[in-house]
């Protein structure tokens, strides 16, 4: 099974991910978290993607979408996935159905989670990440049992650099431009499905596990 998350930054998607790539044992895939693996590494497409990332602007189509299908083809579990955070434009999309129809495999799903600016807004600037495990906490709502320290590592967390306040805007701003009309993509084929972002993340797993079962 193929699962596409969608919604703006900050809407939990990638909290979802985990949580069900977890339950149901799928891989998860985030364009996100490769890239910024690829920045930290120093790759080719690290340092096409950097000055971008930093500006809260969208990584070039195509860069993102080779990345998306080696990762995809090399991947050992590579029927069932979730892709958190692609596509990101129409574009995108109809390129990784197209290639995706070749390997007999098609998105099944999408989860397109609604989610107010205010909300997002709060969850990003209060996100912090354990640079070792890659855990997600919220200084509010998902806090670590120790202020400021990875429950299961034990190190310093951190903020990310687009996580400020002028970047988060500028992220708003392309979602609002470049990627939303993805809803009316997914509507058309029938695969779309809506729940609200804005929900305890455990309400919204429960929502998401509901429909796939
Ligand atoms: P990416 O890393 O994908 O960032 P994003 O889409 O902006 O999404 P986020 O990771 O910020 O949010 P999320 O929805 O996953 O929320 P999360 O679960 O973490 O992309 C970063 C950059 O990479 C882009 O700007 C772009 O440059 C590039 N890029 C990526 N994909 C690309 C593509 N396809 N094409 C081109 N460029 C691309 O939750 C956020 C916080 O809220 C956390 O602290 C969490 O603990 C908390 N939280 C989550 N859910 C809930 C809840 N239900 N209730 C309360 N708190 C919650």
């Amino acid at each position: 099974m193929r699962i596409v998350l969608l919604g703006p930054p900050g809407a939990g998607k990638g909290t979802q991910a985990v949580m069900l790539s977890e339950k149901l044992g799928f891989l998860h895939l985030s364009t996100g978290d490769i890239l910024r693996e690829n920045v930290k590494r120093g790759t080719d497409i690290g340092k096409k993607a950097k000055a971008f990332m930093e500006k809260g602007e969208l990584v070039p189509d195509d860069i993102v979408i080779q990345m998306m299908l080696d990762t995809i083809k090399s991947s050992g579990k590579k029927n069932d996935f979730i892709l958190d955070g692609f596509p990101r434009t129409v574009y995108q999309a109809k390129k990784i159905d197209a290639e995706l129809k070749k390997l007999k495999l098609a998105v099944d799903i999408v989860f397109y989670f609604k989610t107010s600016i205010s909300t997002v807004i709060k969850r990003l600037t209060g996100r912090r990440l354990c640079p070792k495990c890659g855990a997600n906490y919220h200084i509010v709502n998902m806090p670590p049992k120790k202020q400021g320290i990875c429950d299961k590592c034990g190190v310093e967390l951190y903020q990310r650099k687009d996580d400020s306040e002028e970047t988060i805007e500028k992220r708003l701003e392309v979602y609002e431009n470049q990627t939303k009309e993805l809803i009316d993509y997914y509507s058309a084929q029938g695969i779309l499905k809506e729940l609200s972002g804005d929900l305890d993340a455990k309400e919204v797993y429960k929502q998401l596990a509901a429909i796939l079962a």
